[in-house]
């Protein structure tokens, strides 16, 4: 198993975003989870990359646990950093360094890394980066500055970036909702290509056919719980909870 998630629980004052969470996922596993706005989805992706801790809860990684409660009171800023690193997060807004080049973006966080942790080497890195890049089909691009680039082109370098650090699971928060239908179909064709070479993918969307024939598995959500969970053609083409038949009505 390369992710456990048992009975996670997130509040903000006294909403209760996160209820009691739990999930699995297995190498190269590609997982969907859909729900309606403000049940949980973003909150549940920060809490796995360590931007919100959980009041309660495991999350383990590869059999390593990262995160329970007792940890987290003595947990340093440095751990933090290196627990985060088993994930990999492409947000909905891109989020580019705007100072940075595309490749100096996708080296930036490795090379940060490497002034920490000196044992650790960085001499391939900007090739590694370029290769990266034209795996993205942004080759041409390298020396562009992000608003030299379309919304399309940056949300790649953002997948890029996330994958210069060769996370264990790659996290995606809605990562097309910001761009016109012809930029979405760029995206999530490198999802696509990155779902063909069995990377292990958790993809919060609302682009439920790409959902249903990319991802292994679908996770529908409301109001900080699983509502529904299964094969993603099933939840998606034949869900068998009323809460999930009626969301994915609005998208038929
Ligand atoms: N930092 C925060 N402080 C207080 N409340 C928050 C915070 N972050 C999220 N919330 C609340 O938690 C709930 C869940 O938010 P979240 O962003 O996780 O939902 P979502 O499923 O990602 O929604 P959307 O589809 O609109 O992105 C919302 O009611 C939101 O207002
Ligand atoms: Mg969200």
């Amino acid at each position: 198993m390369i992710l456990e998630v048992k009975n996670l629980k997130k509040s903000f004052g006294n909403t209760e975003v996160l209820k009691d969470i739990s999930f699995s996922m297995e190498k190269g596993d590609v997982l969907s989870i859909i729900g309606s706005s403000g049940s949980g989805k973003t909150t549940l992706l920060r809490c796995l990359n360590f931007l919100e801790t959980p009041d309660e809860g495991v999350i383990k990684v590869n059999e390593e646990t990262l995160f329970d409660p007792a940890l987290s009171s003595s947990m340093s800023e440095k751990e933090i950093r290196n627990k985060r690193l088993h994930f990999g997060l492409v947000f909905q807004s891109f989020n580019l360094f705007p100072q940075y080049t595309a490749l100096e973006n996708v080296c930036l966080a490795p090379s940060l890394l490497a002034k920490e942790n000196p044992s650790m080497d960085v001499s391939g890195l900007s090739d590694l980066a370029m290769g990266l890049l034209e795996q993205m089909g942004l080759s041409a691009k390298a020396d562009n500055y992000p608003h030299e680039l379309s919304g399309g082109q940056q949300q790649r370098v953002a997948i890029a970036r996330a994958l210069a650090l060769n996370p264990d699971i790659l996290c995606f928060d809605e990562p097309t909702s910001a761009l016109d239908p012809e930029l979405t179909g760029e995206v999530l064709r490198v999802i696509r290509e990155l779902a063909d070479k069995n990377t292990t993918m958790i993809i919060v969307t609302h682009e439920m056919s790409f959902a249903r024939d990319v991802s292994d598995r679908a996770i529908f959500m409301d109001g900080g719980v699983i509502v529904e969970e299964g094969p993603s053609k099933q939840v998606i083409d034949d869900p068998k909870m009323e809460r999930t038949k009626q969301f994915l009505s609005y998208y038929k």
